[in-house]
């Protein structure tokens, strides 16, 4: 039997009410469904760690910042029910437009600073669109916990800074992030990719994982980002937006990994745009 799936916050509230009263802990996994095995991960930590588990699927309108990519997002809302069976969710929520947005919707949640680089650089306006419905989420389920992947770093430090600013009662819980046995991060992305294109892309972890070594080395960043650079190149990546070396809190530019850092890269192949991020050690003093 695959999970109920709810369409109105009413019911939502009816079903979480009954859990409250009942003392059981709540978590909620966000997606915007095309479901994986990086998505589902979340899902068994999600039910391993609490009593009930909601998952949503919902395409956020307001974090594409192009109507073309908007339209050709999946939507499998049938595949996707039956992925969730077996893992012990209670509902998915599948929020139709007006419970998010309602007619007259003015409000925007923006988390400032974070949100300058990386993904907020090329994609203009993509985190107000995420902070709004991700904040909007939290509050509807009236989660205690949610989980969210690590393959969208910037994605969870915003989403941690903006409830954590906003006094939103939820722990919000970073996942590893899953992998092609390649090496390549799982994306509803890769889909578009062809057997060769997938061959290609996944020589970006193992570059990633060479620039993070010589780090941890002691050597510093900007010549290994350059080797990096041509060797994506070489791999078929013909436009690499971003290949940084960044604190995890602030997200600001290092050279060496003197304090928590990641080695963060979105780079186009075949014109599908990947990004990816690893953790690196921290040097010893
Ligand atoms: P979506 O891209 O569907 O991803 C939903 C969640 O799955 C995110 O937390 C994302 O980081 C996680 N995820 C994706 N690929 C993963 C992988 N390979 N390993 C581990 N986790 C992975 O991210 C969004 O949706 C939206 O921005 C959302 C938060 C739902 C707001 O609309």
């Amino acid at each position: 039997m695959t999970p109920p799936i709810l369409r109105h916050l009413s019911d939502l509230r009816a079903k979480h009410a009954t859990w409250i009263r009942a003392g059981e802990s709540v978590a909620v996994v966000p997606t915007m469904g095309a479901l994986h095995a990086g998505h589902l991960s979340l899902v068994e930590a999600a039910c391993a760690d609490c009593d009930r588990v909601i998952v949503t699927i919902f395409v956020n309108p307001r974090q594409f910042n192009n109507a073309a990519d908007l339209a050709s997002y999946p939507r499998t809302e049938h595949d996707d029910a039956k992925k969730l069976v077996g893992f012990g969710v209670d509902v998915i929520y599948v929020p139709d437009g007006g419970q998010i947005y309602p007619e007259g919707y003015a409000t925007n949640i923006s988390v400032t600073g974070l949100t300058d680089v990386l993904e907020g650089e090329f994609r203009f306006g993509h985190f107000d669109g995420v902070a709004t419905v991700v904040a909007k989420l939290f509050l509807q389920t009236g989660a205690h916990r949610a989980y969210f992947g690590q393959k969208d770093f910037q994605q969870l430090m915003v989403v941690k800074r903006m409830a954590r600013d906003l006094d939103i009662p939820i722990e919000v819980i970073g996942c590893p992030t899953v992998r092609e046995t390649s090496g390549l991060a799982m994306s509803s992305r890769n889909l578009r990719l062809s057997a060769e294109g997938l061959e290609r892309a996944a020589k970006l972890y193992p570059i990633m994982q060479q620039v993070a070594a010589r780090l941890a080395g002691g050597e510093s960043f900007a010549p290994l980002a350059d080797e990096a650079r041509i060797k994506l190149q070489a791999a078929g990546f013909n436009d690499i937006e971003y290949f940084d070396l960044r604190c995890e809190e602030h997200l600001q530019l290092l050279d060496r990994p003197t304090r928590p850092a990641r080695l963060l890269v979105a780079a186009w192949m075949d014109g599908i745009r990947l990004i990816d991020n690893i953790a690196v050690d921290v040097l010893g003093n």
